[in-house]
């Protein structure tokens, strides 16, 4: 029997020569990646400024002038895992995904609970996702922006449909409590989101830009722990606590604030006054603020929540889009974008639309 005749055979091709002038005319919108739920925990124990006062030479006065933070929340019995697979469960419950839908999973960390099974295996475990590919991602505090960029890259060009991304970070166990230039800072938490390929619920990452820079004067170190073998004991590990040149620091976030979301505009071609929400790292809103005048972008377009839980690393900018988006859910067309800097250096960015 003739399959096709010349009738058929001439529809047929007329039908895909359409669907090619289509897509070619708009942009093949089949491949997309979409951020569309986040999630967060944090620890119960809230420490404020009074009682961080009792511990270094310090008052509530300083770090809410100089950083904006007014609290943090602390681990007790939390640990990295629980705190992760609590605000999973929670991006997870919003989305309407079920372990079974998961096929990839990022862990952005810089304090893992072990360094095997890496946090995202843990993770993967205990929330029942049995497919798919697990690891980590240490980028400090970009690391959540670093762990979207590459969960889409790898869901453009591999098998993977449905991603947790998690930034996870204990870090109250690696400040140095005794310092009072960085215990004022951190705190500990966790954020999550789920990536989508192919959704019609909004929220597609337009473009990410993912950058590193030599700290050349090691202005944000956290040693390795002591490893003595059979064979050498000569390494000494020196700051086992994290150490940091706050100034330097300060002066790489903003212009890597400043750099990195030009960047991200210019790729996705769009402009600064097209973006509603602008989520930064919460490290100090100094930086913040010191970005927003460089940028001539008006401060109250930047999300800050700083001042309830400090700096949480690479928990923070999923933490801060949690809260952002309980509170005021973003409409359609609304273009968020996402900031960050950290230890390595490293710098990011990701524009999302809804
Ligand atoms: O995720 C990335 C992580 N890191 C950051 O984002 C940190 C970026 N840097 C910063 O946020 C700021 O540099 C700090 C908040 C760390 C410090 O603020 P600063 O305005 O740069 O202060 P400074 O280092 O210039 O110190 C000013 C003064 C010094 O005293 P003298 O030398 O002027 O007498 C410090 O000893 O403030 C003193 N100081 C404090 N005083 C009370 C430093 N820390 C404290 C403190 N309480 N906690």
């Amino acid at each position: 029997m003739e399959l096709l005749n010349w009738d058929g055979t001439f529809s047929f091709f007329l039908i895909i020569a359409i669907h090619y002038i289509i897509h070619t005319v708009n942009g093949d919108d089949s491949l997309k990646v979409s951020l569309i739920s986040t999630g967060s925990a944090l620890p119960e124990k809230v420490l404020d400024n009074t009682e961080i006062s009792t511990m270094v030479e310090t008052s509530d006065q300083w770090i809410t002038e100089r950083t904006g933070i007014k609290t943090r929340r602390v681990v007790t019995t939390e640990t990295t895992i629980s705190l992760a697979v609590e605000a999973s469960k929670r991006a997870m419950e919003k989305a309407g995904v079920a372990p079974s839908d998961i096929d990839l999973v990022i862990c952005a960390t810089i304090t893992p609970d072990t360094v095997v099974p890496s946090a995202a295996c843990r993770i993967r475990h205990e929330l029942g996702i049995d497919k798919g590919a697990a690891f980590d991602v240490n980028a400090a505090c970009s690391g959540f922006i670093y762990s979207v960029s590459l969960a889409r890259s790898l869901m453009l060009t591999e098998d993977y449909n449905t991603a947790l991304i998690v930034g996870s970070e204990v870090l109250s166990r690696i400040v140095d409590w005794t310092d009072r230039t960085t215990c004022i800072l951190f705190g500990d938490g966790a954020g999550a989101a789920i990536l989508k390929k192919d959704s019609d619920l909004g929220g597609e990452i337009l473009a990410t830009h993912i950058e590193s820079f030599n700290d050349i004067q090691n202005a944000l170190v956290c040693d390795n722990y002591p490893i003595e073998t059979p064979f050498y004991t000569g390494y000494k590990p020196e700051k086992t606590k994290l150490v940091m040149d706050g100034q330097q620091v300060f002066r790489f976030a903003v212009n890597a604030i400043v750099d990195s979301i030009t960047a991200v505009l210019k790729k996705a071609g769009k402009t600064a006054d097209e973006i509603k929400y602008i989520v930064p790292h919460q490290a100090n809103v100094r930086i913040i603020d010191s970005a927003a005048n460089k940028l001539k972008i008006d401060k109250s377009r930047f999300f800050v929540n700083l001042h309830k839980v400090g700096n949480t690393s690479s928990a923070s900018i999923p933490i801060a889009l949690d809260e952002l988006f309980d509170s005021e859910k973003p409409q359609k067309g609304d273009l968020v974008l996402i900031v960050g800097f950290g230890g390595g250096l490293t710098a990011g960015s990701a524009l999302i639309r809804y």
